[in-house]
């Protein structure tokens, strides 16, 4: 008989509360020499993967099992695996979603295998052993979000002494955001974030400035008033905030890029197809639109993350070197995937 494991899955699309269902599903093997087999240690909840769940086209027949970021310890390897990797009990943490080539994004589609379960088969290249600074509640939020935020820094193309914005600052890339900008703008340079009040602490270990974005609502206002001398050299939008693009030029500096997360989607609404509407209107209108038609006189960029191999080692050494920091919102167990995916917003 083929050996069961526990899981979390769903076979309609829809909100985790309306479809997600724990049972048993038969445990994965290892089916090609360049995979992993891993007992899941902890799994971090993807901002986005409540949209995917909304959104993914999924077969009555198939059991999908979400989620993606993962730490846990290797248990069995096909021969085709790195050294480092051919060690059983190993830990390591990583990412079931690679964003590049396009291609990966179809095999995503087609697989199943998420990582909200008991073990999970996974090719090596999506891997990297766990730095031993670093918990696995914390490591298990590390691929992802650390893939965006190095990626977003390159992009942002800072120099010493520069002013930049994050939007999201308190979030789980925009922390690791803050903890890479302060080493690239320096003592000179500025770094200033918007989060919500409780979490100025927290943000302010990072960054310059926090601004409590209910207390200085609307924050383009405040953006103006502050920051309409001396202007950014970049803004970092992780909160989907297209005002704050719209007024951009006021805080923006001239021939600078406006950086873009979360393409504008609609937090929290249901996640219909009809949603997505008003977020291709902005991507069309942000990318396309004339300045002298009205369009905002500032360079807009929307950027994926692309966890790679070689970014994923990136992210161990910055881990290692301690500039990365593991921030653990909250920790549940298995059978509490669905209050925390309510308590959640998106
Ligand atoms: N492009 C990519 O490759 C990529 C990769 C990962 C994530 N994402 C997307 O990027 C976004 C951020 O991801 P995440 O994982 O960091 O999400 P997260 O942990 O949920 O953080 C979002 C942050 O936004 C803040 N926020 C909410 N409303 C705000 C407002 N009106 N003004 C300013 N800040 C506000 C929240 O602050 P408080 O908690 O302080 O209220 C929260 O910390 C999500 O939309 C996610 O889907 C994109």
């Amino acid at each position: 008989m083929t050996e069961q494991m526990r899981a979390w899955t769903f076979s309609k699309r829809g909100r985790p509360q309306d479809v997600l269902t724990l049972g048993s599903v038969a445990k994965p093997t290892i089916t090609s020499p360049d995979q992993v087999l891993i007992k899941v240690a902890c799994t971090s909840l993807f901002s986005s993967y409540k949209a995917i769940m909304a959104l993914l086209p999924v077969s009555a027949s198939q059991k999908r099992i979400p989620e993606a970021e993962f730490s846990g310890e290797i248990v069995e390897y096909g021969e085709n695996v790195r050294e480092e990797l051919k060690v059983p009990g190993v830990a390591v943490f990583g990412l079931t979603i690679p964003m590049e080539p396009k291609t990966e994004l179809l095999r995503f589609m087609r697989n199943p295998n998420g990582t909200l379960t008991e073990y999970i088969v996974i090719r090596q290249n999506l891997i990297v052993p766990k730095p031993a600074n670093m918990s696995f509640e914390e490591a298990s939020g590390m691929a992802g979000m650390g893939a965006t935020a190095l990626q977003f820094v390159d992009a942002a193309k800072l120099n010493a002494g520069d002013y930049v914005l994050v939007n999201g600052g308190s979030g789980a890339v925009g922390m690791l955001l803050l903890q890479l900008l302060k080493k690239v703008v320096g003592p000179e340079g500025k770094v200033v974030a918007t989060c919500s009040g409780s979490k100025k602490d927290v943000v302010l270990q990072y960054a310059d400035e926090a601004i409590d974005y209910r207390a200085h609502a609307p924050v383009h206002t405040y953006l103006a008033q502050e920051y309409g001398t001396r202007k950014f050299d970049a803004i970092i939008d992780a909160a989907s905030t297209q005002e704050l693009y719209d007024h951009s030029p006021e805080y923006l500096n001239e021939g600078k890029l406006f950086l873009d997360m979360s393409a504008k989607h609609p937090v929290d609404r249901g996640w219909q197809y009809s949603d997505l509407l008003p977020l291709i209107a902005n991507q069309i209108k942000n990318n396309f639109w004339p300045a002298f038609l009205g369009g905002v006189p500032r360079k807009y960029m929307f950027i994926s993350g692309t966890p790679d191999l070689k970014t994923l080692q990136k992210i161990r050494e910055l881990i290692e070197d301690g500039t990365f920091k593991g921030t653990v919102d909250s920790i549940w167990g298995m059978d509490e995937v669905i209050q925390v995916r309510d308590s959640h917003g998106e």
